[in-house]
């Protein structure tokens, strides 16, 4: 199929790519640009394990063409931690053992930190709500949910002590 020229920032870094029309923003990421800590778990938009963030919010990247994502914004889990510092998310992830496997860590872990920009409650039941696209295979969720609401909690007082 044809290819044609698109433009993003991933991870702070203005990329001008070509791309097959039919070809995946998750593609793009880990076949093109080399960023494998985005995964893929179903390829069929059910598993989440491939959640990225595009401008600003949680998408599901084999869900999305890479089309779909010229002049956008993207963010993988290798853009969370800045300057050697690890985002609280991932800090919280790791403070409450958020994982086993870590085959779905990468995507919960960005789809934690669009809930705290959407404005979901730091509290179990609407994290588990929040959730619902994103599958864990190992640990029970209560990790994750533990780490979910600590990150949220310390993503907001990070916000409001810098405002
Ligand atoms: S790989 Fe994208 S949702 Fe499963
Ligand atoms: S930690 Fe293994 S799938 Fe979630």
């Amino acid at each position: 199929m044809a290819d044609a020229e698109i433009r993003l920032t991933v991870n702070g870094n203005a990329q001008a790519l070509s791309v097959a029309s039919s070809e995946l923003l998750v593609e793009v990421l880990r076949d093109t640009l080399g960023l494998t800590g985005t995964h893929v778990g179903c390829d069929t938009a059910q598993c989440g394990a491939c959640t990225v963030l595009m401008n600003g919010q949680a998408v599901k990247a084999c869900n999305v063409l890479a089309l779909q994502a010229d002049g956008a914004q993207v963010r993988t889990i290798e853009g969370l931690k800045q300057g050697g510092v690890w985002h609280p998310m991932q800090t919280a992830f790791s403070r409450h053992h958020g994982l086993q496997c870590g085959y779905c860590t990468p995507g919960m872990v960005m789809r934690a930190v669009a809930m705290a920009t959407e404005g979901v409650p730091a509290e179990p039941h609407a994290v588990r709500e929040a959730l619902e696209g994103n599958l864990c295979r190992c640990t029970g969720y209560e990790g994750i949910v533990a780490a979910i609401c600590d990150g949220m909690a310390c993503m907001r007082r990070q916000h409001s002590d810098e405002a």
